[in-house]
């Protein structure tokens, strides 16, 4: 089935569902010798793990990561690195009593309508129990752009409506919720508690940042940077809106509140701006500022309250969703949000390495051009030069053949030669040609 993969460079494919044995994911496009961190693979898929706290499912998944292929002694091979992680803690039986149901908020009934078939069984392949596979991934890929400088952070800006007054990101870890500050996480993880308790769930916003981008990432047309964000982060489940800087706030901004002033920075050597408005990205391409992307997070669907839907036969019925789930997925999300991101970013970075080598390539083989041109002009110099000799010596009814001549040329420009770094034996055997060209050229005036 398509749409499984994401990158086309460095290219992630996914596959397992919720409640098989395993889920798992196959890395292509990764060249050999690179260092592959499994602690740090490990620590990332902890972060995602379910059952950190009282805010997420207490679902019990150890969440370990086992290479399979393409890592040689912590080093790449360049052949596909392929991890799985076992689902060891399915409970499909939670499911039994509402699988005649379909969920409202869940991919259910779309599933049954487009293939005919759904997995009940806590959604299948839509479950967020797939995004373990993109953040195994996505810590290959900060892995691999943090040898670049490049750092991308994450955090829960906003829950029901609670949001940081600050940024600080020493405390992201520190609290259930992921938030940026302290005092509101405190009040946001009240109010998902409230909510759990009322049988409910609540949504937030996600920020994530990229420090240190570089310039230059992000195509001009279909494959902008923005572009291929929003892609990234609306495939994961849950995500229904993306902004890019001031996003949607740009709607009621003017131009002059809107530009970021620029400036020439001399201790980077480049053209920066004042602040930063545009989120990192000016025409699709990254302008070297941090890319500041926000994501909106919607309440989980799974909720124990009573909803409205129908069963599969499509007769009224009511539903409420008991079982191990998150009243707010943020925190959850936000390991999740940073591995797309570094996939797109990682994803981009080599791509524009791979533009930058051909054209460097593209350039150079253009001036070589030029010098063959030029050699060819000599060339062409030197025969009517050799002709009009040719013309005096016929005159003078001197032989062609003048050994001595050719002789003295030798002398006088091996020396040279060995002073420009060139090979003397090869300057003499083009010579030798150069030497055969004129004379066949004089023998054949000659002979008109
Ligand atoms: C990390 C993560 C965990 C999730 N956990 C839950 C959950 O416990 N309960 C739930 O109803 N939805 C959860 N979701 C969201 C569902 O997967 C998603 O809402 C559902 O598949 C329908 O897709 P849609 O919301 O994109 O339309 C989670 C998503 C992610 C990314």
């Amino acid at each position: 089935m398509a749409g499984n993969r994401f990158g086309n460079y460095f290219r992630v494919t996914t596959f397992g569902e919720s409640h098989g044995p395993a889920i798992g994911l196959v890395i292509d496009g990764v060249r050999p010798g690179l260092p592959i961190d499994t602690a740090f693979i490990q620590k990332e898929l902890d972060r995602r793990r379910p059952g950190q706290s009282s805010i997420t499912t207490p679902r019990n998944e150890a969440d370990r990561v086992q290479i399979l292929s393409g890592v040689f002694e912590g080093r790449t091979t360049g052949t596909p690195i392929c991890m799985v992680i076992w689902n060891t803690d399915q409970r499909p039986g939670a499911y039994e009593k509402i699988k005649d149901m379909f969920r409202p908020g869940h991919a259910g009934y779309t599933y049954l309508a487009k293939f005919g078939v759904t997995d009940y069984r806590g959604g299948g392949r839509s479950s967020g129990r797939e995004t373990a596979s993109r953040v195994a991934a996505g810590a290959v890929a900060k892995n691999l752009l943090s040898r670049d400088g490049v750092e991308i952070v994450a955090y829960t800006k906003e829950v029901a409506g609670i949001s940081c007054s600050k940024v600080d990101v020493a405390e992201i870890e520190k609290n259930p919720l992921r938030a940026a500050d302290p005092e509101a996480a405190k009040e946001m993880e009240r109010r998902v508690l409230e909510a759990k308790a009322e049988g409910d769930s609540v949504g937030g916003i996600v920020e994530v940042i990229v420090r240190n981008p570089p310039v230059g990432l992000g195509e001009p047309v279909f494959d902008k940077l923005e572009a291929d964000l929003g892609k990234a982060l609306l495939s994961i489940g849950a995500i229904k809106g993306v902004e890019i800087g001031n996003g949607f706030a740009v709607a009621r901004l003017k131009g002059s509140e809107n530009n970021d002033a620029m400036y020439f920075d001399e201790s980077t050597g480049r053209v920066r701006t004042r602040t930063n408005n545009a989120g990192g990205i000016a025409g699709g391409i990254s302008n070297g500022e941090d890319i500041v992307v926000r994501i909106a997070v919607k309440p989980p669907s799974s909720i124990r309250k009573e909803q409205e839907t129908v069963t599969l036969e499509g007769k009224p019925a009511t539903i409420s969703v008991e079982g191990r789930h998150d009243p707010c997925i943020c925190p959850r999300v936000v390991p999740v949000a940073e591995s797309m991101v570094a996939l797109t970013i990682f994803d981009h970075l080599m791509r524009q390495r791979l533009l930058r080598r051909e054209s460097k390539i593209r350039a150079l083989r253009d001036t070589i051009d030029l010098v063959d041109q030029n050699i060819l002009l000599l060339l062409a110099e030197r025969q009517g030069l050799v002709r009009q000799i040719g013309d005096l010596k016929r005159k003078r009814k001197a032989k062609i053949l003048d050994k001595g001549r050719e002789a003295e040329i030798l002398r006088k420009q091996l020396p040279i030669a060995g002073q420009l770094g060139l090979d003397r034996e090869f300057t003499a055997n083009l010579f030798r040609a150069i030497f055969q060209l004129a004379r066949s050229t004089q023998r054949k005036e000659e002979r008109k």
